[in-house]
């Protein structure tokens, strides 16, 4: 049989959230630090009205071409080169915006330079799903979170669960409006963003 991880389990809900916000609609999805590809490869032949383009950081690279490779996945582009703080967010009209357990490996600061660069780029009616684990009124929501915290901050101190109240001030600043947070399975949540016809 094969061995389910905890992001395994939590694939189906992550998809129902984004059937939820597409709708029929055929949107353009860029997602940002696809790691192993697999939300796009699980995700993607599901969505047929999606052309699902991957990104990462430069050591990602070869290994989502090979998963891709392999996957044969029709409506899946990419990877496109993009790390947040070093290179250009693309200069594409993405619909949606898609990004899983990356908020808590950035630093804070690359977090804030990505919402920047959505607020940016990303025009009126455009989506951005953030999912992972957050913090809210200053608590872990969870002991496992906690510990998953201080594992974090041990590999490299710059990372950690971010606070929700943060991330959304944040949001806001750049241009977006909550539509929905929605709680997900294993302590993580998916937080979707808006952007709004936004003057500076
Ligand atoms: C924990 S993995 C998550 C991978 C995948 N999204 C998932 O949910 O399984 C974090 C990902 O963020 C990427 N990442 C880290 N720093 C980044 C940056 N500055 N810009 C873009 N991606 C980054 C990593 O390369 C990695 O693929």
């Amino acid at each position: 049989m094969k061995n389910e991880t905890p992001s395994d389990r939590n694939q189906g809900p992550i998809f129902e959230v984004l059937k939820e916000v597409i709708g029929d609609d055929t949107v353009k999805i860029f997602e940002i630090g696809s790691g192993s590809a697999q939300h796009a490869v699980f995700m993607a032949p599901q969505l047929k009205n999606v052309v699902w383009t991957t990104s990462d950081v430069a050591s990602n690279q070869q290994m989502i071409k090979d998963v891709l490779a392999k996957a044969k996945v029709e409506n899946i582009k990419g990877p496109f080169l993009y790390e947040v703080g070093k290179d250009n967010f693309p200069r594409v009209p993405y619909d949606v915006i898609f990004t899983a357990n990356t908020f808590h490996i950035m630093s804070w600061k690359q977090c804030k330079t990505l919402m920047k660069e959505l607020g940016t780029r990303l025009r009126e009616g455009s989506q951005v799903i953030i999912y992972g684990p957050f913090n809210y009124n200053g608590e872990f929501t969870s002991e496992s979170n906690a510990n998953f915290n201080v594992w974090l901050k041990e590999r490299n101190p710059e990372s950690g669960i971010r606070a929700f109240e943060d991330v959304n001030a944040n949001m806001i600043k750049n241009g977006f409006t909550l539509y929905k947070d929605y709680e997900m399975p294993a302590n993580n949540r998916t937080l979707v963003y808006t952007r709004l016809d936004f003057v500076k």
